[in-house]
């Protein structure tokens, strides 16, 4: 058929050389996906059983990157989300409904707690928490219509490592699913599946992203059952993952293991180092006795990661912790982690069923710099406080 050029623009006759071979994954941007014939065309979102239908369901980029989180965590099928938060809500909406009870520890992750406290509870969710510590115990939390129990280990901010497999056994005994939010291990140093957790998910925004340049997270299952439930709402709260923030995933996953390798010795050195200072009270990093649940990590974890917290001795204020902070040079004032620099973020717990250290606590992250620098910045920073 002959065509205008306003029509070539759109409707082209070229072709490239077949064969190309890279060692990257392309970058597939599509909304439209193309059926060969009208009686192929299909909405279902399970494009491992159809095929391709809607980039909302996942181009190639996406799918690959889904299926390489899924490889790493030895599950049957993963889900990439728009941001770990993304990942969470999805996960939630996916399990729970008016009426159930979902269960999470006192140390989960702050916009987690919001969303169930905030969302959940409109949707006639009851909603609870447990002390991080209670392994077998959290069975006094259980309500009969307690459908999921969250694991964070270790916590966020205050660091605790939880007793998944007992939690897991607890809750399995009373019919509940078990959720880990894994983003620390960086679903490595952690077999979540191995431990009895039901669900996994992870911020790729932190180690895997690596680069500090995107927003991204997985959950990954190994019941299909399970994939379906997830699927299903994935489809129909629409939350799909950028085929390009994808594709620099799969990039900073490549050099994944060298960096974790640096972060977690450059955090342990830091850790043991302000161990020994004066000015620090507690050091909470899994990999030391000081850290509830330590010999939980020894027994449970092969590995630790760039992200610890310190708590000043009593007695330092508020005023001179965030001196402290803002005298660092080399660790930056920012949320997340998991990049190539360096992070430092002071808090203020105040809840009383948390642990007491106030004003008292900073989360450090360990980047890529020289490990003999960053301790000389802690040190200089440390000494501008006398
Ligand atoms: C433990 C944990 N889970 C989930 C998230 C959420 O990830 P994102 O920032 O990609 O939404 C974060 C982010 O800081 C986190 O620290």
């Amino acid at each position: 058929m002959s065509k205008d050029w306003k029509t070539r623009l759109i409707h082209s006759d070229v072709t490239v050389p077949p064969g190309f071979r890279a060692l990257t994954t392309p970058v597939y941007r599509a909304s439209t996906v193309l059926f060969p014939e009208a009686s192929a065309a299909t909405d279902h979102w399970n494009q491992y059983e159809v095929g391709y239908t809607y980039g909302m369901y996942g181009t190639p980029t996406v799918l690959e990157l889904a299926a390489r989180i899924c490889e790493l965590e030895k599950g049957f099928r993963t889900v990439v989300t728009p941001g770990g938060q993304g990942a969470l809500s999805l996960i939630h909406l996916a399990l729970l409904k008016n009426g159930d009870h979902v269960l999470l520890p006192e140390s989960i992750y702050g916009p987690n707690r919001a969303l169930a406290n905030q969302v959940l509870r409109r949707f006639g969710v009851e909603v609870s928490y447990y002390p991080p510590s209670a392994g077998s115990g959290v069975v006094s939390a259980f309500k009969p219509n307690t459908r999921v129990v969250w694991c964070e280990s270790p916590g966020s901010i205050t660091m605790e490592v939880q007793d998944v497999p007992a939690i897991a056994e607890a809750a399995h005994r009373h019919g509940a699913l078990v959720v880990l939010d894994n983003t620390w291990s960086a679903g490595i140093y952690f077999d979540a599946f191995a431990h009895g957790v039901d669900i996994t998910m992870q911020a790729l925004t932190k180690y895997i992203g690596g680069h500090s340049d995107l927003l991204l997270g997985s959950v990954t299952v190994c019941d299909p059952q399970l994939h379906e439930r997830l699927g299903q709402t994935h489809q129909a709260i629409g939350c799909p993952a950028s085929p390009d923030d994808c594709s620099l995933a799969l990039r900073g996953m490549k050099t994944m293991a060298v960096r974790l390798k640096v972060v977690g010795e450059s955090a342990l050195s830091l850790a043991r180092w302000l161990a020994q200072r004066p000015e620090i009270e507690l050091v909470l990093h899994p990999a030391l006795p000081s850290c509830p649940g330590h010999e939980l990590w020894k027994r449970d974890f092969t590995g630790s990661t760039g992200l610890f917290s310190v708590v000043f001795r009593k007695g330092f204020t508020r005023e001179q912790v965030l001196k402290f902070v803002d005298a660092l040079e080399l660790f930056e004032i920012g949320y997340s982690w998991g990049g190539v620099t360096s992070l430092v973020m002071s808090y203020q717990l105040e809840s009383p069923k948390r642990p007491a250290y106030g004003h008292r606590i900073v989360r450090l992250y360990t980047g890529l710099e020289t490990l003999d620098d960053l301790r000389a910045d802690l040190e200089q920073a440390l000494s501008a406080l006398k």
